[in-house]
């Protein structure tokens, strides 16, 4: 039995504010439980709901050194799906209403995260073959390992890997404010650690690491270059030796058309039909226009520029007034992008609906009953959004970039194959174009659009096939 302990700033059900969570909550479930042992380490934030914190059992407490002072360090735990989570307790790093704050605040709290992880381990008696690190925010756990802890017998065979789910977030920030790295070696803090004169703990941990991952093929690719390496292309290059590109999977029990306790009727492919039920459900719920020939396109995302909103922004009017489509947003982030889709709903009441907040009840509701899901991203490590809607045959529009270009098929009307339309430039009218020409399929093809339908349905994006792979990557480690 090799023993994998996964250490992350956020993790479905306990806390999520996007697809990191997602991963770290269905991975473990999906790792064969007979040759792994897998364990979770989180944060104890405040802001976890407290349905979910009444669950976690206090397990123990200790204090340990850090440049500060010593340290509380309390540990919860309890069990999700089979899944038996850790939660790291210190009030002074994770009270707030959020996981993240100002980034000054966040390089400290996590580099306190990493050597509370480590520190806890002889303390549970659980020492992992490997530790597996999720961004940034654990980047610094290979360092510390290295730095602190290697002499120790107890910590001596532990292997690390770091997964990269998206490159453009480092956790930088000035070498000597960040108090819980104080202590470390300079050859660390002005060695592997920096990056153009700041502590970066994404490159860290990169370099550190026995082995790197991102979460898409393309993305691994991509990050090797100067345009999606976000600076540290030349790092990535460097490493690529070590470094590998494992697709996400979508957890298929949480997104199931056939049980969804959201979605007002359930479907499987074989009764796709019942999926029409839905979209009126929608309609009539966020306010549009009952309209069976309108197409509704679907977006529910994180408002932020990696997202594509500008292109949405360029041509928004013009498709509101050439297609009879209707548009259902959920998402937050930007003012801009956010004051931009209040508007549009104001001005458009039955054909916009913008829901500005966090809602996995409305999210549900916009899979299960849009026709299309539009996800134009500047860039996309993996994106899990155009998966979980292709399982409930909503039709994915995507930019051709990372985890969506190995993910969706594009359509082709000659051999009638694909699961999706999408588009390569970064471009509005190019992604004008594409809505137009999936517009045209919908309206004046339908039973093309049904069976490609039914082809996003059939494709198989579960973790079944990545988990091999993950296995696949630890058991070469150890
Ligand atoms: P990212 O992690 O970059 O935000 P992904 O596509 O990988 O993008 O994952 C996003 C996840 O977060 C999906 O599960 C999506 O449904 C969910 N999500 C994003 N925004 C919201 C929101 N406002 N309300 C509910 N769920 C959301
Ligand atoms: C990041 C990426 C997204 C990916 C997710 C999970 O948030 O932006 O593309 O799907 O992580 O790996």
């Amino acid at each position: 039995m090799k023993k994998i302990l996964f250490a992350a700033s956020e993790g479905n059900p306990f806390i999520k504010t996007g697809g990191l969570a997602d991963v770290v909550g269905a991975l473990p479930k999906y790792l064969e439980k007979e040759k792994f042992d897998v364990r979770v380490f989180l944060p104890k934030y405040l802001c976890i709901p407290e349905g979910y914190r009444q669950k976690m059992k206090y397990v123990t407490e200790f204090h340990a050194d850090m440049p500060r002072e010593k340290e509380y360090i309390g540990i919860y735990e309890a069990k999700a799906e089979g899944i038996h989570y850790y939660f790291i307790d210190n009030e002074y790093y994770f009270a707030g209403d959020s996981p993240y704050h100002q980034i000054f605040e966040d390089v400290n709290k996590f580099a306190f995260f990493c050597r509370a992880v480590l520190a806890s381990l002889p303390e549970l008696g659980f020492c992992p073959d490997i530790i597996h690190c999720h961004d940034w925010q654990t980047g610094l756990i290979p360092v510390f390992l290295d730095a602190f802890y290697r002499e120790h017998e107890f910590y001596r065979k532990i292997k690390t890997v770091m997964t990269i789910h998206n490159q453009k977030f480092q956790g930088r920030w000035r070498i000597d404010d960040i108090e819980n790295c104080r202590d470390l070696p300079a050859n660390y803090r002005y060695g592997a650690m920096e990056a153009y004169g700041e502590t970066n703990f994404l490159k860290a941990g990169i370099l550190y690491a026995d082995r790197v991952n991102a979460v898409s093929e393309t993305y691994a690719k991509e990050i090797q270059g100067q345009t999606g390496g976000e600076g540290l292309d030349g790092v990535m290059r460097e490493v690529s030796n070590k470094l590998s590109g494992i697709v996400n999977g979508i957890d298929n029990t949480e997104y199931d058309p056939m049980t969804d306790p959201q979605l007002a009727a359930h479907f499987d492919v074989k009764t796709i039909g019942r999926k029409k039920k839905n979209k009126e459900v929608l309609q009539s719920t966020l306010g549009l226009r009952r309209d069976k020939s309108a197409m509704v396109i679907g977006m529910v995302s994180r408002m932020t520029q990696q997202k594509g909103f500008d292109l949405v922004r360029e041509v928004l009017e013009e498709m509101m007034n050439t297609l009879n489509v209707q548009v259902a947003v959920l998402g937050t982030g930007e003012e801009q992008f956010q004051d931009f889709f209040r508007h549009f709903d104001w001005k458009y009441p039955d054909r916009i609906s913008a829901t500005i907040g966090y809602s996995e009840e409305t999210a549900h509701l916009i899979y299960g009953g849009a026709d299309a899901f539009l996800m134009p991203s500047q860039f996309e490590p993996c994106g899990l959004s155009q998966l979980i809607s292709m399982r409930y045959g909503t039709i994915p529009i995507v930019r051709e970039t990372g985890g969506l270009k190995d993910t969706v098929e594009p359509y082709n009307e000659i051999w009638h194959t694909g699961n999706g339309f999408s588009f390569a430039n970064y471009n509005a009218r190019e992604m004008l174009m594409i809505v137009r020409y999936a517009y045209d399929v919908f309206c004046n093809h339908p039973k093309e659009w049904g069976a490609m339908m039914k082809r996003c349905m059939n494709a198989d994006h579960s973790w079944q096939n990545s988990a091999r792979k993950y296995e696949k990557m630890y058991l070469e480690l150890v």
